[in-house]
């Protein structure tokens, strides 16, 4: 074995003495080792792996009806490899894969039960599905997803949860339909004792028996210890104990201490562009104010900013994948995200909403157009010529690359 060695002489001078046996000590030590290779699995690696899962198979345990919408708890499926489910933080979504009409697509939805349901020895997520006029994948799941049924998530994901460094004790809440979600999973934390700020929930519904999870919520506000109230604001019924109306910057300032809040918003487009006019004029610092993904974007072509010239074309996508070249072609109104999925190229995706950069892509060439809303790029990435097919809307014909692959 090789011996290491160094001039000794140079150390007696420097008055080091603890250093003088430093060789004939490491050379022990390399003596005494083994010729087995070192660990190469470390248990902060093993951990990391635990709560940031890249997959985890799921079985449907139960099916809730809520009218409109269901709720699906989810358990972990054993038999395919995940022992139990990944803890999150309330708030935080998962990205859930579908097979749809032979192609591959993932869909992002927040977790919608306390983080404690992660935590017991039958480990368990639920998620919450509205139907959805426009989209398709809510509907698959409504129509398809049974008791046994099985199903690939990703591990818990995203940002919009409350931290002490970040955001204020006095959380206010501006939810609107199934938005209710992760600040429903919120309600439960802190009654649960997992977390402890206070939450206000403004929660904009049409009319009473509209409100998703109102029971759940109202014994989740009683078992907080005052810490969570719901205020239910109802646009099309006037009824005793609710707001009527939407959730102006009245109502916003009745029960907000603006003096010291944090602002988090869940909820449909139209309520984001609501609240768009609404919360300038509380007049909070920007750091404020959060908001939870948009979801996808839809037809952009109706914005004030949309080039008018590219509506109503279709243009060829030429995406580069793994070296192998497929040409697809793109509508001006529907992302190139969804492009390649219905031509079956299994590009990655998870928050759909420009946010989370899974789907992070370089443009070789061609123009596309990004709704502001939904850039979240750095700018380097945009003058680089980086982009997110999740919310980049074709121009002209495009060569693009796909550099990030899922395993
Ligand atoms: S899928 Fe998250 S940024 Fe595109």
């Amino acid at each position: 074995m090789m011996k290491y060695g160094y001039d000794k002489s140079k150390l007696k001078g420097l008055g080091v003495k603890p250093f003088l046996d430093m060789e004939n000590v490491r050379n022990k030590k390399i003596e005494e080792a083994g010729d087995s290779l070192a660990q190469a699995v470390f248990n902060s690696n093993i951990l990391a792996s635990k709560l940031h899962p890249d997959v985890q198979y799921c079985l449907v345990k139960e099916v809730i009806d809520r009218g409109n919408a269901k709720s699906f708890v989810l358990v972990p499926d054993k038999e395919s490899g995940t022992e139990s489910l990944s803890y999150f933080r309330a708030g935080q979504y998962i990205s859930v894969a579908l097979e749809f009409e032979g192609n591959a697509v993932c869909k992002p939805y927040s977790i919608c039960s306390s983080p404690l349901d992660a935590l017991c020895d039958d480990s368990s997520y639920m998620i919450t599905v509205e139907r959805n006029k426009t989209g398709f994948a809510s509907d698959y799941i409504l129509d398809n997803w049974k008791p046994d049924s099985k199903v690939m998530v990703s591990g818990p994901l995203g940002d919009f949860y409350w931290t002490g460094l970040r955001d204020s004790e006095n959380v206010v809440a501006i939810a609107g339909g199934s938005g209710i979600t992760p600040f429903y999973s919120m309600a439960c934390a802190i009654a649960d004792g997992i977390e402890d700020f206070s939450l206000t929930i403004l929660y904009g519904n049409r009319c009473f028996d509209s409100i998703l999870l109102r029971i759940e919520l109202e014994q989740a506000a009683l078992r907080s210890r005052g810490k969570v109230r719901i205020v239910n604001v109802l646009s099309d019924e006037m009824r005793p104990g609710c707001e009527h109306g939407f959730i102006s910057s009245e109502i916003i300032r009745k029960y907000t201490d603006l003096e010291d809040c944090t602002i988090l918003l869940c909820g449909p487009r139209a309520m984001y562009s609501y609240e768009d006019t609404q919360i300038p004029l509380l007049g909070l610092p920007r750091r404020r104010v959060r908001r939870d993904l948009f979801g996808e974007y839809g037809d952009p072509t109706g914005d004030s900013l949309y080039p008018v010239l590219a509506k109503g074309k279709t243009f060829k996508i030429t995406v580069i994948m793994r070296d192998k070249e497929t040409v697809i072609s793109c509508p001006s109104e529907m992302t190139l995200l969804c492009a390649m999925e219905k031509a079956g190229v299994h590009a990655p995706s998870d928050c759909r909403s420009g946010q989370c950069g899974w789907c992070r892509s370089r443009l070789e060439s061609g123009n596309v157009y990004v709704p502001s809303s939904m850039d979240g790029r750095r700018m380097a990435d945009e003058k680089f010529g980086w982009i997110h097919p999740c919310c980049s809307y074709p121009l002209s014909d495009i060569r693009l690359e796909i550099t990030e692959l899922k395993a």
